[in-house]
């Protein structure tokens, strides 16, 4: 990267050597009765990847404020330039909560929510990508490198190079790539495309997302392919740019959460809410941003079962379960949200006693230390997605046991399953008998084999955290030939 980790004035200047572009700002927005804009740290998977690097690197991260209509300057915050990007409510309907979480995130999680195709959405999603296009070539100096993630954002690669055809692009989709036989279903599918291979290299979370990618390229494009490669062909069909596709499996910032979940403050408060809890025998942990994807009704539907059968003693036994409020105005998230709010009572009206519930059910969103102590405090943590890109809670909850206690349950259609396969003790969330199997072994499991399989979970995790991901990526990026080399 040339002169990485020079800052220069946004406006005027020569611009930043690093650009993030993300669809949100690592900072949440308010503005208070009088008008005053005020902002604080927001949470969320990408944000906690991302910072570390940024902060290295002092470099500008170009994304939305999460509020509407809110125009304002780039500032600079915790050691990065942060550049909001404006939203109006409509885009945010349309961009957002439409084209992005109600057509594309359903499509490329399996369909496991019917994918919704309006051609408004689409136009506005254009026009969004646009503007993020538009403010990271203001931001970028010559020859810079832009990192631009996940699917809200996949046509700004293409975008962004022929505005500034100078840049080193990378793309990150941080979610699954759906195959070819799904991805087709959507009529913009060769845009799409088209719109990411303006990256110079394209990340994906597992090994099976890029090839996936790569098919669909091969099966919908006329660029051919070779490996992992795809040769884009200039307008008289002499050999180009050559865009990379490839897996970097994406990981959490590991020592802060070791080092949260030694401190006396995280570990009496894992005391103190096993106490709360009423100290039952076995604590189960979900934590998991309400989506559908995250196969929540499944794992609370086995779970009563198995308090049904009787197999664990409802007396003492508790699942607790996070569910951060998200996407609340996507109709399929208030379904879910609806289906489990009455799941939960139902279960709790059925096993609960005074003093005793069989589910703890909490809509909110936990600062780390909580989350720390919550790990801390729990005998089983249930992560039953039926389809997650990776699942950085799988990763955090092993970080946060180095007193190697504790077993991961954790659905086969994680990316995080492919990666750390066989420590944790798999389930298929669709499977209930199975998964019911699992959940009663994981409570019984015997100290000695608990070790072990934690063991291998942090041997795995600990030495694979985010900034050795970031670097990676980078590396790759920048070490690629330059756009002039032919094929
Ligand atoms: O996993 C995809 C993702 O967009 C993350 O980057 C983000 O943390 C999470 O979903 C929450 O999404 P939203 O920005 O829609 O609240």
């Amino acid at each position: 990267m040339t002169g990485q980790g020079s800052v220069h004035s946004s406006t005027g200047g020569q611009g930043y050597d690093l650009v993030v572009v993300a669809n949100r700002l690592p900072v949440d927005f308010s503005v208070d009765d009088d008008g005053a804009v005020d902002w604080q740290r927001s949470p969320g998977g990408l944000v906690s990847a991302l910072e570390p690097v940024m902060q290295e690197n002092e470099g500008a991260w170009v994304g939305w404020s999460g509020a509407p209509d809110l125009a304002h300057e780039p500032f600079e915050a915790d050691g990065m330039m942060l550049v909001p990007v404006t939203l109006s409510a409509s885009e945010i309907r349309k961009y957002y909560e439409g084209f992005s979480n109600d057509t594309l995130w359903p499509l490329y999680h399996d369909v496991i929510a019917p994918p919704a195709y309006h051609r408004q959405w689409w136009d506005a999603y254009r026009r969004v990508n646009q503007r993020f296009a538009e403010a990271a070539a203001a931001q970028a100096a010559p020859g810079a490198v832009v990192w631009v993630h996940d699917y809200q954002l996949q046509l700004v690669p293409k975008m962004l190079r022929e505005l500034r055809p100078d840049l080193r692009i990378g793309f990150f989709d941080h979610i699954p790539f759906p195959p070819v036989e799904l991805f087709q279903q959507l009529p913009w599918r060769r845009n799409i495309l088209e719109g990411l291979l303006g990256a110079d290299l394209i990340g994906f979370q597992r090994g099976g997302d890029a090839s996936n990618f790569v098919r669909a390229v091969r099966r919908l494009t006329d660029h051919p392919t070779r490996g992992s490669v795809v040769s884009m062909e200039d307008a008289d069909g002499n050999p180009g740019r050559r865009v990379r596709a490839a897996a970097f499996p994406i990981s959490i910032d590991t020592q802060r959460f070791d080092d949260l979940a030694r401190s006396p403050e995280v570990q009496a408060r894992a005391k103190e809410i096993r106490a709360d809890l009423g100290d039952p025998d076995v604590v189960m942990l979900g934590v998991d941003r309400l989506d559908y994807t995250k196969g929540i009704r499944h794992r609370i539907k086995a779970y009563g079962e198995i308090l049904q059968d009787g197999r664990i003693d409802a007396a003492h036994t508790t699942l607790v379960q996070v569910a951060s409020p998200s996407r609340e105005n996507v109709g399929a998230y208030q379904e879910l949200r609806e289906h489990v709010e009455i799941l939960v009572g139902r279960l709790n009206g059925e096993f609960g006693e005074i003093g005793h519930s069989a589910i703890h059910y909490l809509h909110h969103s936990y600062p780390p230390e909580e989350m720390a102590a919550l790990y801390l405090a729990a005998d089983v943590m249930l992560v039953t997605s039926l389809r997650d890109g990776m699942n950085l809670v799988a990763k955090e909850y092993i970080a946060a046991r180095s007193d190697l206690d504790g077993v991961l349950v954790l659905s086969e259609f994680t990316g995080a399953a492919d990666e750390l396969a066989p420590g944790p003790l798999l389930v298929n969330p669709h499977d209930i008998d199975g998964m019911k199997d699992t959940i009663v072994a994981a409570a019984h499991l015997d100290p000695k084999e608990k070790r072990r399989r934690m063991r291998r979970l942090r041997r795995k995790v600990m030495g694979d955290d985010v900034a050795k991901w970031s670097k990676s990526f980078l590396g790759v990026l920048t070490a690629m030939p330059s756009r002039d080399t032919h094929v």
